[in-house]
């Protein structure tokens, strides 16, 4: 059993509190890394796109699938829209390069990657420099609507009924809707199930005893646990076949609705309803029948290939821009003891979006990270508390930020070091009272 931390997203998901970073290694190394990682007990990766690693991640994972060593639940894998893919139409494009190479059918969280864009020249050349080395800025990247784009992607799943979702919903004051609460009985599944959900004997016996009927008793089952019902009276085989009788079957459902004291209306654009179900709330509104705030309306769309989306190296105010209908789940910024970005994490946590530092231990790969005096790995006051503590220096800048409920991704490919860099969360667990 892995000791890994997680932290709660808004949307239910858990996150790793530490990852394995990836970038500027080799392929042959990086999927050595993994494999010590994995078998150290990480459960996250962070890769992008720009990396050009994600094909090595993806055979170190699928290998891995392969022989039953982790199954694809158990992992967490972070991957980011590039510059060059910073348009609402690119999204699904280099989303779908990025699930290709990495041999996965959803990522568990995806970013855009930076806030402004590069021209997309070739999909290979991620710095979109022209035949003089010349960056090629996008000067027209729209931040509002590549958000759109990477909503589109996002699978809804608080809707399935599970008790533990459930319950960690209710905790946490979210309403839970049940959907198909007669038990789709024009599914597949539903049509399968034997006995039917609305033929259950001891259902019927129920329906008989309390002078009910079948759907009656279903529904009052899910109400009596405080859950929202949404059962749904026009078929799709109508939806498709009559589709004018649909439209005012269906208005007429959500008028009879509306009169019986309804004011919550479930729908999705896969459900191809939303325009009628406008009209008829249109028409109650503008009659004066209905106000706008007496009606919550659901409605969810289509696909799946995303499990939560958010965002990197964006500032508050182009937070603030995209911050919508779903809001970005994690923000991932550079953030260690020299630049502990205060602030912006403050901020973000107040709003719900989690936060995660790269660069943890001061990148000291980097032109920066080498030229700061002292480096942050040498810096005496972390020596002194790593001395202190028993720890090494890396342990304790990883600390600094874990205690502040942030989520670490440092990048080693030597198997001491991401060994070490992940005992800080069994050091936690240990000492959960104690800081340094
Ligand atoms: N969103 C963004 O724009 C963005 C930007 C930068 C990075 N990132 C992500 O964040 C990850 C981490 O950031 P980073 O790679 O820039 O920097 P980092 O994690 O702060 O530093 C990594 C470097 O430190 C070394 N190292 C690792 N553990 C150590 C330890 N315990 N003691 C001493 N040295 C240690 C590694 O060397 P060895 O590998 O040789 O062990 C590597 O050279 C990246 O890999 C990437 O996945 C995201």
């Amino acid at each position: 059993m892995s000791p890994v931390q997680y932290i709660t997203l808004s949307n239910g998901q858990k996150m790793p509190q530490i990852g394995l970073g990836t970038v500027e290694a080799n392929d042959d190394d990086l999927r050595r890394a993994i494999g010590v990682a994995l078998d150290t007990g990480y459960r996250a990766i962070d890769t992008a796109y720009v990396y050009l690693n994600e094909k090595a991640i993806g055979d170190e994972l699928q290998e891995r699938f392969s022989k039953n060593k982790i199954k694809r639940d158990e992992i967490f894998v972070t991957t980011k829209l590039p510059l060059i893919g910073n348009r609402p139409e690119d999204v699904p494009r280099f989303l779908s390069k990025s699930l290709q190479n990495l041999k996965l059918d959803f990522i568990d969280l995806y970013l855009i990657h930076h806030p402004f864009g590069l021209k997309c020249l070739s999909e290979d050349n991620t710095l979109a420099q022209d035949e003089n080395g010349v960056i090629q800025y996008d000067n027209n990247t729209d931040l509002e609507n590549i958000w759109k784009a990477m909503e589109k992607e996002i699978e809804i799943h608080c809707y399935f009924p599970q008790r533990k979702l459930v319950d960690f919903c209710k905790e946490r004051n979210i309403a839970v809707t049940a959907y198909s609460p007669l038990g789709a009985p024009w599914t597949e599944e539903g049509k399968s199930v034997e006995p039917k959900l609305l033929e259950n004997p001891l259902v019927l016996e129920m329906a008989k005893k309390h002078g009910k009927t079948a759907p009656q008793i279903l529904l009052r089952f899910l109400i009596q646990r405080n859950l929202i019902v949404i059962p749904k009276s026009v078929t799709p085989e109508r939806i498709k076949s009559n589709f004018d009788a649909f439209k005012d079957e269906l208005r007429n459902a959500i008028r009879v609705a509306f009169e019986s004291g309804y004011r919550a209306i479930d729908t999705a654009f896969m459900y191809s309803n939303e325009e009628f179900i406008g009209e008829e709330i249109q028409d109650w509104l503008s009659k004066g029948k209905l106000k706008r705030e007496d009606i919550f309306i659901t409605t969810k769309v289509k696909n799946g290939r995303v499990r939560s989306i958010g965002l990197s190296n964006f500032n508050k105010s182009q937070i603030d821009r995209i911050l919508k209908e779903i809001p970005p789940a994690v923000l991932q910024i550079e953030a260690h003891c020299y630049f502990p970005q205060k602030p912006l994490v403050e901020y973000c946590q107040k709003k719900g979006i989690a936060v995660t530092a790269y660069s943890p231990l001061g990148a000291p790969w980097t032109k920066e990270g080498q030229e700061v005096s002292p480096k942050l790995l040498e810096n005496p006051t972390v020596l002194e508390i790593a001395k202190k503590y028993n720890k090494n220096a890396g342990q304790v800048l990883l600390r600094f930020l874990v205690q502040r409920n942030i989520i670490v991704i440092p990048k080693s490919i030597t198997p001491e070091r991401i060994r070490s860099n992940f005992q800080i969360s069994s050091t936690m667990k240990k000492q959960k009272n104690e800081s340094y």
